[in-house]
Formats: structure tokens, C-alpha cells, sequence
């Protein structure tokens, strides 16, 4: 009996298999801890981001029915052909990167600070023309080597119609339908381009529906569409980044953000109020929203910078 406990061979093979286990639950237990490319870390909630664009995102009605749909399909789609390919307009302020952030959140438990969502801004990671050649295959390398670690990856560019075309060029494969590419599968990731393009024409459209007294909540993407067609085909105002992607139909949606009115510059407003634990100063707020509400300059219908300048603004006011 004490022979056979004491083996040492036995003892080994016991503080062997001890050991194995441990190391096999060893990643379970560190991701309890730390971020993984697990369930646990990202999965979709969709009643959050339908929540969240009601209840925080002001006067995008037509940009949160596009978005919800587009997410939702693709998140419960097991085996999608692509990569998700969003494509947001507007102008600044309108809260073009306010959606991306709520996407975030409601698939990432750490949102816009998850290891796996990348923003990307032209003037900060890619400012010298010059270097061109360098960014361009970092950016790929990055984006290979992000999706390589966990395929539910999401990229966000800022600022695209400023973006070089060489490097909009660069990731083109990645958003194309493929099974692979060189041993990688990009279609679970999902990329986000921000543009101040069609800001202008979406003006346009809206002022004109505003002027037969249409109701905001009345307008759908089919009444834009032509519009963000011409900007889209019109070089001189977007940049031929957005004809290439479109014609080659790399994009799944393109997003129109409409510009804000009074009524939603006060309902930022007292977002940020409430957010920084003040109590709401209604007239505070109108005289600022008036105040911000200046164009087209003869109409005054839209707020030019729309949610943008908020947080300062109401300073000066309360
Ligand atoms: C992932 O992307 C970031 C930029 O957001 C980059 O710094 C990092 O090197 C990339 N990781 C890999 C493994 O390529």
C-alpha cells in the first residue's frame, strides 16, 4: 500500500496531469480578467444599440433604422460573404462618431476601449503625404494582423474624404467578398467610414422639404438617395475614394446623417447638462440653440456645427 502511494512515477504522472489541466484551463481563467476575442467579450446586444440610438442619438431617425438593420443582420448572420461595409455622411457634429461609439458598445463589453476596435484619423496616423508608401502597408499590416487575432475586428476611419486615395486603395481587398485572403477571413470584421461628404446636398433636400412644411420624421433614405448619388459621382465634391468603393460595391450601406435643428441642439444640450450633473436651464438652452441654429444664413433652419461645439457653448450661457 505505502509502496504503491509513494511511487514516484505515479506522483509525477499525478502533478503532470495537474499541471496539464491547469495550463488547458489557464486561457479560461485569464479572460475572466482580460479582454479575449471570446463570447464573453464581444457579442451583440440589440436591444442596447435600438435603445441607445432612441434614446441618445437626436434627429438621425433615418441613420438609426439603416444602422439597426444593417448591424443586426449581420451580427446574426453565422456566415456572411463580407465584411460589414458602413459608410456614414453628414455634417460634423451630426454624430457620425457617436454612432460608431454606441456600434462599439453594444458588441464590445469595453466599447470604444476594446483592444479589437481601431479608430483611425487621417491627421493623426497618417499626416505626411509623403509617407504614403509607409502607411499603406502598416495600415494592411494592421489590419491583417488585428483580424488574424480575432476576426471580429472593427475599424473605424475618420475623416475619409481626406484621406489619401492611395490608401483608401490599400484596404480595398480586405473589404471585397472573399473566402480569404492569403489565409485570413475578413468577413466577420466590420468598417466604418465618417465623411463630412453630402453634408451639403442632405442640406439641400431637407431644406427643400422644410420649405413645403414636410414633417423631419416624414423623410426616408429613399429621398436622399439621389442626392448622396450625385455627391457620391460628383468628384469635386467627395474625392473619388467614395466612387471607387461604391462602384465596386464595397460598401453595403451608405448612411445619410441629416442636419439638426433647434430642437435638437436643446436636447444635446440637456444631455450634457445632465451629464455633467447640472440641472437642465431650459431658457438657457433655447438662447443657445438659437443662437446655433444659423443656417442657410437667410433661413436659419440648421445648425451648421449641429451637436458639435455643445459642451463649450453652453458655458457661456449658464
Ligand atoms: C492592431 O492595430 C493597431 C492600431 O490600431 C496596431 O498598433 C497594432 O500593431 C495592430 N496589431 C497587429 C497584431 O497588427
Amino acid at each position: 500500500m505505502m509502496a504503491e502511494a509513494l511511487d514516484p512515477a505515479s506522483i509525477s504522472l499525478g502533478i503532470g496531469a495537474a499541471v496539464t489541466g491547469f495550463l488547458a484551463r489557464f486561457p479560461d481563467v485569464l479572460c475572466n480578467y482580460q479582454e479575449c476575442c471570446r463570447p464573453e467579450w464581444i457579442s451583440y446586444n440589440k436591444t442596447g444599440l435600438e435603445s441607445d440610438l432612441q434614446s441618445k442619438l437626436f434627429g438621425q431617425h433615418v441613420a438609426s433604422r439603416v444602422i439597426l438593420k444593417a448591424v443586426t443582420d449581420f451580427m446574426n448572420n453565422e456566415n456572411p460573404k463580407k465584411p460589414l461595409v458602413l459608410s456614414l455622411h453628414g455634417w460634423s457634429g451630426t454624430g457620425k462618431n457617436f454612432v460608431s461609439q454606441i456600434i462599439a458598445e453594444n458588441i464590445y463589453q469595453r466599447g470604444m476601449k476594446s483592444r479589437f476596435v481601431h479608430l483611425f484619423s487621417n491627421t493623426i496616423h497618417f499626416p505626411h503625404e509623403a509617407e504614403l508608401k509607409l502607411y499603406k502597408s502598416q495600415l494592411q499590416q494592421w489590419i491583417k494582423g488585428n483580424v488574424s487575432a480575432c476576426p471580429r475586428s472593427m475599424f473605424i476611419f475618420d475623416v475619409m474624404d481626406k484621406m489619401h486615395p492611395g490608401l483608401i486603395d490599400s484596404i480595398k481587398p480586405y473589404l471585397d467578398v472573399h473566402e480569404t485572403l492569403n489565409g485570413v477571413s475578413y468577413r466577420k470584421a466590420i468598417f466604418i467610414f465618417l465623411s463630412n461628404a453630402g453634408g451639403k446636398e442632405i442640406m439641400e433636400v431637407m431644406l427643400d422639404f422644410w420649405k413645403i412644411g414636410w414633417d423631419r420624421e416624414k423623410i426616408e433614405l429613399r429621398h436622399l438617395k439621389k442626392a448622396l448619388a450625385l455627391t457620391i459621382f460628383n468628384n469635386k465634391n467627395s474625392g473619388f475614394w467614395h466612387t471607387s468603393l461604391i462602384d465596386e460595391n464595397l460598401v453595403d450601406f451608405i448612411v445619410p446623417f441629416l442636419p439638426l435643428e433647434l430642437k435638437h441642439v436643446v436636447q444635446c444640450g440637456r444631455a450634457d447638462m445632465i451629464s455633467r450633473g447640472l440641472k437642465p436651464n431650459e431658457e438657457a438652452l433655447e438662447q443657445m440653440a438659437r443662437d446655433m441654429t444659423d443656417f442657410p444664413h437667410d433661413e436659419r433652419v440648421f445648425a451648421e456645427r449641429g451637436c458639435k461645439v455643445i459642451s463649450s457653448r453652453l458655458n457661456y450661457y449658464i
